[in-house]
C-alpha cells in the first residue's frame, strides 16, 4: 500500500489510521532518511493506539515507552546486532508494539520478528512524501 502525504499533519493522520488497524503485538520497522517524517508518523501511530502522551524523537534516549503499550526506538546510533543486545532491545519483543526509526541500520532486521510491518517514508519534495506500507509475517 502506498500513501501520499503533502504535509506533516497528513503524515500524522496516515500514522493514526495505521495504528487503529493494528491488532496485537508487532514490530513496525521504519525506513527513511533524516527528515522523512518517521517521528511524525509515530505521533499519529500513538494517537491511533489511544495514547495521549506527546511523542518526541527518542534519538538521545534510544527508547521511549508509552503506557507500557508502545516502545519507540531510534536506532540512528545502533549499527549491529551486538548493539541491539547491549541496549536490551530483544527484551521488548512481546511486551507491546515496537516501532523503530532507522531500521536500515540493521540488515535483515525483519527476520527477528513474527509479526512486522516495513514502512518506508520517501521524500518527494519539501512537503511531499510517499509512505509505503508492507506487512510481513
Ligand atoms: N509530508 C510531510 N510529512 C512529514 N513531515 C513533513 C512533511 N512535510 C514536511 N515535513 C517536515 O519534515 C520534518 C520531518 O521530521 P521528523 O522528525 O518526523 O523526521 P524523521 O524522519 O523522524 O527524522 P530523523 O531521522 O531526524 O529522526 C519536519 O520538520 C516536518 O515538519
Ligand atoms: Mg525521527
Amino acid at each position: 500500500m502506498v500513501y501520499k502525504s503533502n504535509s506533516s499533519d497528513e503524515t500524522i493522520n496516515i500514522g493514526e489510521k495505521f495504528g487503529r488497524g493494528i491488532a496485537g503485538n508487532c514490530a513496525i520497522l521504519l525506513y527513511g532518511e533524516m527528515g522523512a517524517g518517521k517521528t511524525h508518523f509515530v505521533k499519529g501511530l500513538a494517537r491511533g493506539l489511544n495514547i495521549s502522551a506527546h511523542v518526541t524523537s527518542p534519538t538521545f534516549a534510544i527508547v521511549n515507552e508509552y503506557e507500557n503499550k508502545l516502545f519507540h526506538f531510534d536506532l540512528f546510533r545502533i549499527t549491529s546486532f551486538d548493539d541491539l543486545y547491549a541496549i536490551g532491545f530483544f527484551d521488548y519483543i512481546d511486551r507491546g508494539i515496537i516501532v523503530c526509526e532507522w531500521s536500515e541500520n540493521i540488515p535483515g532486521f525483519e527476520s527477528e520478528f513474527e509479526n512486522y510491518y516495513k514502512i518506508s517514508l520517501i521524500k518527494k519534495g519539501e512537503n511531499e512524501r510517499e509512505i509505503h506500507v508492507n506487512s510481513g509475517a
